[in-house]
């Protein structure tokens, strides 16, 4: 099936030279199947003729807020409420500011006020522009936002001759995170909604000099699906995270973090008001003794470098008095269930994850299997997640937890 098929999608179009990108835009949406109404500005239709659009999405272009013709078949209401994705490509900076501060003088901002729908934003200007407080202080209050998602700019030359951030993201790109927000739409049934959930991922990095470490290893994949499946239930997410080589999910917030010793005092920062507490992170047990300040020179035969243990943050978190729900991870290359159930009771957590690691489980892959175990009516209830991409667990773990933990907690 096509991915876009029969969604309703507008795409509004703001006056600046990538306009002619968005054409590309339109004919991908089009070819996924999607069903395209496009809004022009009057700037834009100085870059490109309303026409090019018109012959690629077989609809007469929108453009006036007051137009009688149209407002007789489809009104700008109407249009607001038929979308299920509205796309700005390109978003100049100007519209970004009108958006920003909710006005409504032309067809294009006054469907952002009006829309229900997800709002994905291509900004695309002068790098100047772009890197203007002024301007930047517009994308972060708009970024905040739960239903607004920003796409590129990305970094390159631009038409002016300039270089720097301010290109159009390339249409496939846009189309591609367009399709990511309509299927996160979907699965959701907002069962997080209001609540707040901190995730630790990744793995810790213990310096031993300015040019080795110790570490664990670790992709963060598990606990990044863990907190985009939290985000698509409509929860409040912190991801405290580690060095990784993946894209973090849009509207967590995040903090990054190097050592165990930086993610222990960021997580006990902000737990307090933290409803639920999901350790994925592969922390470090051990850091040494001291670090270096210059590179260690290989004089001898044998080094010996000592090693220190790491706060165990998962256990510090577990015995607050005000302790969130608390759910642990087990990467365990053998005996799996006696060591869960082990740390469970001995960590006082009311759930914990288990699964198999080795060199062919477990690590950088993009499927897993987990094994729950909690308590419940003092004995050990426990559940098999069978081997299944790790989106889709992290969406089955974080039904789970919903289900069992959260409509007993009060929201304050
Ligand atoms: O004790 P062990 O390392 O096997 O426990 C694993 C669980 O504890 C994981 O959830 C991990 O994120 C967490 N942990 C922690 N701080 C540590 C060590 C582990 O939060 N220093």
């Amino acid at each position: 099936m096509l991915s876009l098929n029969n969604k309703k999608i507008i795409l509004a179009v703001s006056g600046g030279i990538a306009a002619y990108k968005s054409a590309l835009l339109l004919r991908l949406l089009i070819k996924q199947g999607a069903r395209v109404q496009v809004v022009m500005t009057e700037s834009a239709k100085e870059f490109v003729a309303p026409l090019t659009f018109q012959a690629l999405s077989g609809e007469i272009v929108r453009s006036d807020l007051f137009d009688s013709a149209a407002e007789a078949g489809m009104g700008h209401i109407e249009l607001a409420q038929w979308a299920d994705l509205m796309i700005i490509a390109p978003a100049t900076a100007n519209t970004l500011a009108k958006i920003t501060h909710g006005l409504a003088d032309n067809l294009l901002t006054a469907l952002c006020l009006t829309s229900k729908a997800p709002l994905l934003i291509a900004p695309a200007m002068n790098q100047q522009m772009w890197n203007n407080t002024t301007t930047q202080e517009n994308v972060t209050k708009l970024s905040k936002k739960q239903s607004i998602f920003l796409c590129g700019p990305a970094l390159g030359e631009q038409a002016c001759g300039d270089s720097g951030y301010g290109r159009m993201e390339e249409p496939q790109k846009i189309l591609q995170q367009g399709i990511k927000i309509l299927e996160n739409q979907t699965i959701s049934s907002g069962l997080l909604k209001d609540r707040h959930i901190l995730i630790t991922a990744g793995p810790t990095i213990e310096d031993i000099d300015p040019v080795r470490y110790v570490t664990n290893r670790s992709s963060g994949k598990m606990g990044y699906a863990i907190a985009q499946a939290a985000i698509n239930e409509g929860a409040r997410v912190s991801l405290v995270s580690g060095p990784v080589c993946i894209e973090q999910p849009q509207k967590v917030e995040f903090y990054s973090i190097r050592s165990a010793r930086q993610m222990h005092e960021t997580v006990l920062k902000i737990v307090a008001s933290a409803d639920v507490f999901i350790a994925t992170a592969a922390v470090a047990d051990y850091r040494p003794a001291s670090k270096r300040i210059q590179k260690l020179k290989k004089n001898s035969e044998n080094l010996t470098i000592e090693l220190i243990k790491n706060p165990d943050i998962l256990a510090d978190v577990a015995a607050l008095a005000n302790k969130p729900v608390t759910i642990g991870f087990a990467a365990e290359t053998n005996d799996i269930e006696a060591y869960a159930i082990d740390k469970l009771k001995r960590k006082n957590l009311d759930m914990i994850a288990a699964n198999q690691v080795g060199d062919a489980k477990g690590f950088e892959k993009d499927d897993n299997e987990l094994y729950l175990f909690w308590h419940k009516d003092n004995e050990i209830q426990s559940k098999k997640l069978p081997l299944a991409d790790k989106q889709i667990l992290a969406k089955q773990l974080i039904e789970e937890i919903a289900l069992s933990f959260t409509q007993d907690i009060n929201i304050l």
